[in-house]
């Protein structure tokens, strides 16, 4: 099996549980509260590595005391990381609250993540030795886009999760084999409120999009094809953090273990249904055995 390196953000998430979430002005009272180690990147590489991956995480975490737990959870999920920077200065933190039946809110703080503007030779040379590369929108844009172009220049197979949404450089679009958004971020980027129009425009940029619909599933489409609508598996949802980075963590895996592009997406959606169903982002990320048997 080919390799997966991640490049992206490490936060340790300060989950609070509420009814409701707060207006302007407003205090409620949370039911409870947690921290889990997440941010999009080391999300990725644990729901890869738990999937059975072989994955290399590309990163940085502070001096601060969630440094070590954030290094040391990605460690205890099998992912490599020799490549995961240690800078002066407090990790990434998302503040997150989650509201009854699942859907949450966040503010990130970068922190360690926003000194990350430049790769070097040795994270290069992992870049070329795995097959993919998995890429989020938490690190410096110049970075994601040096790394995309460097992938692609050596026939890396980048993937590319435009979130949090923002405009896109067409140098870094243009580097992206297989685009992942949300429909939020797919409207965002390219003006379309429905799936299969946005994925239609999308396909002008890149040649293969997989768009993600929550508990409706998800439309992929690849250049010169229909797209197809791939629906999930009919849970209920007590924490979404975290599940679009499960799928495509775990579709990661299946496409690295060259699986066709519909297991893959079977596979991925079963895992992602399961992560919604337990708290937190890395914590409700499910292993190998449990995506099989769902
Ligand atoms: O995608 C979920 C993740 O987004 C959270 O773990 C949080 O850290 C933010 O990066
Ligand atoms: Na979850």
């Amino acid at each position: 099996m080919t390799a997966i390196a991640v490049l992206g953000s490490t936060h340790m998430d300060l989950v609070a549980y509420t009814s409701r979430a707060p207006g302007r002005g407003e205090t409620v009272t949370g039911r409870a509260f947690l921290t889990v180690p997440g941010g999009k990147g080391a999300n990725q590489a644990v729901a890869a590595a738990r999937a059975g991956g072989e994955v290399v995480m590309i990163g940085a975490v502070g001096t601060d005391a969630y440094g070590p737990l954030l290094r040391a959870n990605l460690e205890d999920a099998g992912v490599g990381t020799g490549l995961l920077r240690t800078v002066d200065g407090p990790s990434g933190t998302a503040h997150i609250v989650v509201e009854d039946g699942g859907s949450h809110a966040m503010v990130v703080v970068p922190g360690a993540n926003g000194t990350l503007t430049a790769i070097g030779p040795d994270e290069r040379a992992a870049v070329a030795a795995a097959g993919l590369l998995l890429l989020q929108l938490e690190l410096p844009l110049g970075v994601v886009t040096e790394a995309a172009r460097g992938a692609r220049s050596m026939g890396v197979r980048t993937i590319l999760t435009p979130s949090p949404a923002r405009p896109l450089p067409d140098a870094l679009l243009d580097a992206v084999d297989l685009l992942v958004p949300s429909e939020h971020e797919a409207a965002a980027l390219c003006g379309h409120d429905d799936p299969h129009a946005a994925a239609h425009l999308l396909l002008r940029r890149v040649p293969e999009v997989v768009i993600t619909l929550g508990p409706k599933g998800c439309l992929y489409a690849a250049r010169g094809g229909e797209a197809v609508l791939f629906p999930a598996p009919e849970v209920t949802a007590v924490d979404t953090t975290g599940a679009g980075d499960t799928f495509v963590g775990t579709l990661a895996v299946a496409l690295a273990e060259g699986r066709a592009v519909p297991e893959a997406l079977a596979w991925a959606s079963a895992a992602a249904a399961l992560s919604v169903q337990r708290p937190g982002a890395s914590t409700s990320m499910p292993y190998r055995g449990e995506i099989d048997a769902a």
